[in-house]
């Protein structure tokens, strides 16, 4: 591990904090700052220490711009289970982003790779990622980039395998109405963000906390290439880190 900054709270919510220190400090520095946000359980303490934040007055979002890593193909934005709506419940419709500086992948693209090609140019419109969040799949998945044989490198259309089906089930009535394939953000998408903020809780994702920081940078384990970015910083809680705490002793 070459550069990771590594913060361990005691339980999500002072993960949560921390986190929000970074988001914090970001937008301080430049209010107009581009935010790159994930969906998930990971995020969602960190979610409303933002909103609580900004109601005190400490941030404001109001020229904040935000793009998200990733959308199942096929759910419209006012499903419930689509990550556009997500984003409306759990952050944005309790903020003052303003509607037009948030973007999602559009589920519903026809023209998939128009779709992906523009996605790309409005961020880089933007002038790129100041400051991306992310979460981290029980295989290494990050985005919904899969452990696969290379690095994909820009957004584009992603079959999910068992595993993550499995794992996001729980927000849906069955496992037959989980998408099988959603639009995400490539490994290259995310590596040209200035910054990185991964948020890893629980003792559920010790192994792969491990596995990820600690072990080789291999396409096998896709958060691995995070170990190569110059600006990481992974807020984990002592759950999370409990495996690479015995090991790195
Ligand atoms: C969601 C995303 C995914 C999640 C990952 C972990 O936008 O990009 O990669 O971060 O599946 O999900 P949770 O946090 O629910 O364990």
């Amino acid at each position: 591990m070459l550069y990771t900054k590594i913060y361990t709270a005691k339980n999500p919510e002072a993960a949560a904090k921390i986190a929000a220190d970074q988001f914090e400090a970001a937008i301080k520095q430049k209010p107009a700052c581009v935010i790159g946000l994930a969906t998930g359980s990971s995020p969602l303490p960190l979610y409303r220490e933002l909103i609580a934040r900004e109601q005190r007055g400490e941030i404001d979002f109001s020229r904040v711009r935000s793009a998200n890593l990733d959308e199942y193909k096929g759910l419209p934005a006012d499903h419930p289970q689509s990550y556009r709506f997500f984003m409306q419940e759990n952050l944005f419709d309790h903020i003052s982003i303003r509607p037009e500086n948030t973007i999602v992948p559009d589920g519903l693209a026809s023209d998939v790779e128009a779709m992906c090609m523009a996605y790309e140019r409005k961020i880089e419109d933007w002038g790129g990622v100041d400051i991306q969040l992310l979460g981290i799949g029980h295989d290494g998945h990050i985005g919904f980039n899969e452990p696969c044989d290379h690095f994909p490198l820009w957004t584009h259309e992603a079959a999910l395998t068992e595993m993550t089906r499995n794992a996001n089930k729980r927000f849906f009535d069955s496992l037959d109405e989980v998408p099988t394939a959603a639009f995400t953000m490539g490994i290259g998408t995310v590596m040209a963000a200035r910054r990185i903020v991964m948020i890893i809780t629980g003792a559920d994702k010790a192994e792969i906390l491990y596995r990820a920081f600690f072990g080789p940078v291999t396409p096998e384990i896709p958060a691995s290439v995070l170990q190569l970015h110059p600006d990481v910083t992974l807020v984990c809680d002592e759950a999370a880190f409990s495996l690479a705490a015995q090991k790195t002793v």
